[in-house]
């Protein structure tokens, strides 16, 4: 089965909508960070496609890492449970990191990592989001910078998958409810 002949799946962000918001996103993140060497950190795998766009539409001396953590299973509901599978190589402690994921769903991967890296006093610490679910009440005060907020569909592309599946997709797909 070949992802675009995939009658599953609609098309919800398209690529050129996805390379837009990029675009303006690394334009902000250059001015914020004038001077600075932030750390980006790309939560793997669904940030990476995300991550890679992103860093090149930067403007700044900066450093990469990634960490690997799978909260999901096979499933496409939040088991709530994270497992760091990967950490990081990179020194945070007076770092000026940038967490760059691909969605905040619950919001409980994020938490987690959050304070799971706080503890190594980094100078500063934000999030980079490519999409959070429009009805998150709390999205956590760190996600300064947000692609685009998405309904309750479960979507894939651009870096997100279900089980394994469609990263490869240019654009973001809401997966068809059976
Ligand atoms: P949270 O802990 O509920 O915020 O889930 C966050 C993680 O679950 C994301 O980083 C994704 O890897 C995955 N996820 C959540 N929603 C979706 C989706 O609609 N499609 C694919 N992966 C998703
Ligand atoms: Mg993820």
């Amino acid at each position: 089965m070949t992802p675009d002949s995939n009658n599953e799946v609609t098309e919800l962000i398209s690529a050129e909508a996805i390379s837009q918001k990029v675009a303006e996103l690394g334009a902000q993140i250059t001015r914020d960070y004038k001077g600075k060497n932030p750390l980006m950190v790309g939560v793997l795998r669904g940030a990476v496609v995300f991550m890679a766009d992103l860093v090149r539409s930067i403007d700044l001396d900066i450093t990469i890492d990634f960490m690997a953590v799978s909260s999901y299973g096979e499933s496409t509901k939040s088991s709530g449970v994270v497992r760091i599978q990967k950490d990081l190589d990179e020194d945070l402690k007076g770092r000026h990191v940038i967490l760059v994921e691909d969605i905040i769903d619950t919001g409980l991967t994020l938490s987690y990592i959050l304070d799971y890296l706080a503890a190594r006093e980094p100078a500063s610490m934000c999030v980079a989001a490519l999409m959070v679910r429009e009805l998150e009440e709390d999205v956590n005060e760190s996600v300064k910078y947000i692609g685009f907020p998405i309904p309750d569909d479960f979507v894939v592309g651009y870096g997100l998958d279900i089980a394994g599946r469609l990263r490869n997709l240019r654009y973001v797909g809401a997966l068809k409810k059976t």
